[in-house]
């Protein structure tokens, strides 16, 4: 039966890659392909999204937000932003959401997805929502 999982395991693990990708491809020749399994697209979306927030989030001033801003209007971007915590990290509720109204004040569009399960006296209830700007 361990096997049974173990070779199970390594089939789910190596089979994407291989099917996204093509087996001689160089990203996993030169073993730069990293695979786990997830609970269906929705949390490989999850898992995704979270590896993303640990390793690329970084706190940006109002000048440098303004300065991504024009990029991505430049370049007809879609903002996409992810907000948990907010109040948390300026302790003014108004002052987090700057970068986003920032970006929606010109007429931008854009994707907000916002935990409320951390603030708001909402601990734990796991309150969240999507807004979309157009
Ligand atoms: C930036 C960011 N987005 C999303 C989340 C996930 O929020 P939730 O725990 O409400 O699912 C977190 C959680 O810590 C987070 O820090």
């Amino acid at each position: 039966m361990l096997y049974c999982v173990l070779l199970c395991m390594n089939i789910i693990l190596t089979v994407p890659c291989k099917c996204f990708l093509i087996w001689y491809s160089p990203a996993i020749q030169e073993k730069r392909v990293a695979t786990v399994q997830c609970l269906s697209g929705t949390g490989s979306l999850r898992v995704g999204a979270e590896f993303l927030a640990k390793h690329y989030h970084q706190y940006f001033t109002p000048d440098q937000w303004e300065q991504i801003r024009q990029l991505m209007t430049s370049k007809a971007l879609l903002p996409f932003f992810d907000s948990a915590y907010q109040g948390f990290a300026s302790g003014n509720l108004d002052a987090d959401a700057q970068s986003i109204r920032m970006f929606v004040a010109d007429g931008g569009e854009c994707l907000a997805a916002q935990s409320y399960a951390k603030n708001m006296g909402l601990y734990g209830e796991r309150v969240g929502a999507l807004s979309i700007v157009t």
